[in-house]
């Protein structure tokens, strides 16, 4: 689905600033907030922020009212949602707020518009957790100020769809952005999480007397870094930060709660420059920090140890890539290097000895090393070698072009076509898929995978439009889509079509050599080939028949008829029907179940015994499955799965 109308909810700092970066990139966009005096402080803001822009020649003055003509104002939600297909939300950081603003726009919006949530730290998968369909809702964090800052960390939650996802993740792009992919959505997600051990440390030093604030704030600024640790907790807010370290608290650990100051200082209402005092006095929109000599009683390396500690963490929980990492802390703290790049010039040894002392000083297990530090590996995981757990890791696997989308949740590969509205499949489709299958083919981390389209088509069909000199090239393209889609009955893995909205001619031949298929009941599925000249040339003169009978084949081809997905089930072609707005959250949930349950060697050996079986006489298929029985008993699968069965656990098959 395209997204050509935004709405936004709330019109405070974020909210307006959010709208403002919208519209600007020429998309319309609708603020609602509940309260009237915030619609009108947001509208302020944005035309005080465009007058800015516009003094500094950034803009012209026809883009100031081109710009404010693409925004709404509405204090209603209903009208402020009607047809928008993204709605991002900025109210307060307050998990029950924000579920409360969830269930509401889910009723009141569109059922295909996707939900964002802006917030800084509050797990994605908690705020969707009342949610009906959970998939709808995407992390979608921007940085302050919105207007200025490149970064969007896009987040996914448990539940939330991969077409979503990446809906977001483009739509920040189009709007300007730099964004990053969160695969995981651990509380902080990448930068805030990376700085919350820092923000700890920086009020230990204080409560455990090391030096003033501002000879600290000294020795970082002398750093190069861009503002003091305790001039940008003024700034952000001492109440947000406060909530920052209660929610680490009780998401990540115990020792956020050791930091007393900053709830001492929100009883005394010193939040920094909202209330005009925190850590210093703030007049103007500056703080009024007092002279101070550098600290020598901090080092620089102890808050890079921290933060590559953090990291690395990240790393090995499969949160994000550490490319993205690197980007992220950049873009989100205005800094020229991440943790990463400072790790890559630092010894394991060294990390790991800053970490040790000041765990031992300060008592907190937070900074502790990470097992990968603890290990001697820390080169590994900055590197993106890591052995990330797989129940853990979901990442984007390479591709050669960008017409397929091919992401890894744990041991099951979701492959995704994305060529326009209809993901057409034409040669350099096809290349794609073939490289991708022949990559997948011995990765024995790979079980399941799932074959599906962007948007709401599977397939609908061939390009027809696409140039083919004569018949001998014709004859081979037909041999290429049908080599191509033979790869999937042999690969030894189990595959999954996912079939939605249209599914024909040769997004028909795809899904029919793939092994299980499953549907949404109104999917349209059909070979319209004879009815302008042609006929399925990519397997599907052969397959159909095999799977329906030859009767019912012959029908379906020679009349071009389409059917449901119903009557695909019906038929026995489609094996599971699924709501059409949960297939793909469903058809996820099917694979990973399969992953966990079926040993990939028995089902690899099973399929082969199938399809191979089906072409030679019974006598040789039985002989076939013999051999196969011998072969494996030898297998540590076919071990691993008695012995689960006889210990009434699950088994941990690991394709040996
Ligand atoms: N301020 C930052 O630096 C920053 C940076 C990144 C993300 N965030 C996140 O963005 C979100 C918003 O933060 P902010 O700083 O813009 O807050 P804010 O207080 O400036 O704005 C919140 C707005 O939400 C409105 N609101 C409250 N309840 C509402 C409801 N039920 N329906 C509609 N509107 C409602 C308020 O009237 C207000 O205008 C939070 O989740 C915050 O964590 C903030």
């Amino acid at each position: 689905m395209e997204i050509k109308q935004v709405t936004v909810v709330g019109s405070g700092l974020m909210g307006s600033g959010i709208a403002q970066v919208i519209a600007t990139s020429g998309f319309p966009v609708r603020i609602f907030d509940s309260f009237p005096e915030a619609l009108e402080k947001g509208r302020r803001g944005i035309e005080k922020s465009l007058s800015r822009m516009l003094k500094a020649g950034r803009i012209k003055e026809e883009n100031v009212k081109e710009i404010m003509s693409r925004i709404s104002f509405h204090s209603g939600m209903e009208e402020a949602v009607k047809g928008s297909e993204l709605i991002i939300e900025a109210v307060p950081e307050v998990p029950e707020l924000k579920e409360k603003v969830f269930q509401s726009l889910e009723k009141l919006s569109g059922p295909e518009a996707i939900l964002a949530t802006n917030t800084s730290n509050i797990r994605i998968t908690e705020i969707a957790s009342k949610l009906s369909r959970p998939e709808r809702l995407v992390g979608m964090h921007f940085f302050n100020p919105p207007v200025m800052m490149k970064l969007v960390e896009v987040i996914k939650g448990e539940k939330t769809s991969e077409t979503n996802f990446q809906a977001v993740f483009d739509f920040s792009k189009k709007i300007g952005k730099d964004p990053i992919k969160v695969f995981k959505d651990t509380a902080g997600f990448v930068v805030n999480r990376i700085s919350a051990p820092e923000s700890l440390y920086f009020i230990l030093l204080l409560e455990n007397k090391v030096d003033t604030p501002e000879a600290i704030d000294a020795f970082a600024r002398s750093q190069a870094l861009p503002m003091g640790p305790y001039e940008l907790m003024d700034y952000v807010g001492i109440d947000t930060v406060l909530h920052s370290l209660e929610y680490y608290r009780s998401t990540l650990s115990e020792d956020y709660g050791k930091a007393e100051i900053p709830g001492k200082m929100v009883k005394e209402n010193r939040l920094g420059i909202k209330t005009g005092e925190g850590f210093y006095k703030w007049q103007d929109g500056k703080a009024q920090i007092p002279k101070a000599n550098p600290s020598t009683k901090v080092e620089l390396m102890d808050v890079f140890a921290l933060e590559i500690n953090e990291a690395v963490k990240l790393i090995e929980d499969g949160v994000a890539t550490p490319v993205d990492i690197e980007k992220g802390f950049c873009l989100g703290m205005n800094r020229p290097f991440g943790p990463i790049s400072v790790a890559k010039g630092l010894s394991n040894r060294e990390v790991k000895g800053k970490l040790d002392q000041l765990h031992e000083k300060y008592g907190v297990d937070v900074f502790k090393p990470a097992r990968s530090i603890e290990e001697g590996k820390m080169k590994e995981a900055i590197d993106g070698n890591l052995k990330v757990p797989q129940e853990r890791k979901e990442s984007p696997v390479e591709t050669d072009g960008d017409l397929l989308k091919v992401v890894r949740k744990g041991k099951v590969v979701r492959i995704q076509l994305n060529n326009g509205r209809n993901n057409l499949l034409n040669t350099k489709v096809l290349d794609e898929l073939d490289h991708t299958i022949d990559k997948l083919w011995s990765d024995r981390e790979v079980f399941v995978i799932v074959i599906a389209g962007n948007g709401n088509v599977f397939s609908a069909g061939a390009e027809l439009t696409q140039f083919i000199p004569d018949s001998l090239e014709f004859m081979e393209h037909s041999r290429k889509g049908e080599r191509i889609f033979r790869k999937l009955s042999e690969i030894p893995k189990i595959v999954i079509a996912e079939m939605k909205g249209y599914v024909l001619g040769g997004g028909f031949e795809l899904s029919l050599n793939c092994d299980i298929r499953v549907s949404h009941g109104d999917c349209v599925i059909g070979f319209p080939e004879t009815t302008i000249g042609l006929l399925p040339g990519w397997s599907g003169s052969q397959k159909l028949a095999k799977l329906i009978g030859m009767s019912r084949a012959a029908y379906l081809i020679l009349t071009g008829e389409r059917f449901t997905g119903e009557i695909a089930k019906e038929y026995g072609l489609v094996s599971r029907l699924y709501g059409k707005e949960e297939l793909e959250t469903k058809t996820m949930e099917f694979a990973q179940e399969l992953s966990e349950k079926v040993s990939p060697i028995a089902a690899s050996l099973s399929k082969k015994l199938i399809y191979k079986g089906s072409e030679v006489p019974m006598d040789i298929g039985l002989e076939m499955e013999s051999i196969a029985m011998g072969n494996i008993y030898n297998s540590k699968d076919f071990m691993e799965g008695i012995s689960a069965f006889v210990q009434k656990r699950k088994p941990e098959y690991k394709f040996q």
